[in-house]
């Protein structure tokens, strides 16, 4: 399937220059969305994985599905404030913004293989928060999926210690 037909480009959004990739046109298609979910489940059958980790708001929507997927649990990666129990915080750079990135101190147990799964890779800033605060925990950051990478923004070679899925490209 060519992800692509289903991914909407709108120019100029958030900000004048940026090429926003709007997924929602994608997950409004049950075939295209069960697919996109499949095949980044598939990516992760076979890597023992314990737990799926996703930031919010896009990551719950392709992390949730993942971790149904796998029968396995999931854990929500928040913005500032919006976790109710003890919390590790952590500051990183957007591609447009700066922000900061919060996790229940105990929803990692040390030793337990993650996934991390996103809507879109672009800068890589909000994953290699998310990573830093997985390792933090104990935990080990298994795979890295995502819908959508934005090649020239060179995100993955943030991570080039991981094992990154990604369904479609944009260069
Ligand atoms: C977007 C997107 C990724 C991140 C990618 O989330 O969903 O999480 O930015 O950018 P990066 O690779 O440069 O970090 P955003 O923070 O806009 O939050 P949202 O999902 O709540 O819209």
């Amino acid at each position: 399937m060519d992800f692509k037909e289903y991914i909407t480009i709108v120019p100029d959004y958030p900000k004048e220059g940026i090429r926003f990739k709007d997924i929602t046109t994608l997950m409004e298609n049950g075939a295209a969305y069960k697919k996109a979910i499949d095949e980044m489940a598939n990516f992760a059958k076979d890597k023992q994985i314990d737990v799926v980790v996703g930031p919010e708001a896009r990551g719950f929507v392709v992390g949730c599905p993942i971790s149904y997927a796998l029968e396995i649990g999931f854990v929500p990666v928040r913005k500032a404030g919006k976790l109710p129990r003890e919390v590790l915080k952590v500051e990183y750079g957007l591609e447009y913004g700066k922000d900061v990135l919060t996790i229940h101190k105990d929803a990692i147990k040390p030793g337990q293989r993650v996934l991390i799964a996103d809507d879109l890779l672009a800068t890589g800033g909000t994953i290699e928060a998310t990573v830093k605060m997985v390792e933090e925990l104990g935990g080990i950051v298994a795979g890295i999926v995502f819908m959508i990478e934005l090649d020239y923004l060179d995100g993955r070679q943030k991570l080039s210690k991981y094992e990154i899925f990604s369904l479609t490209q944009y260069s």
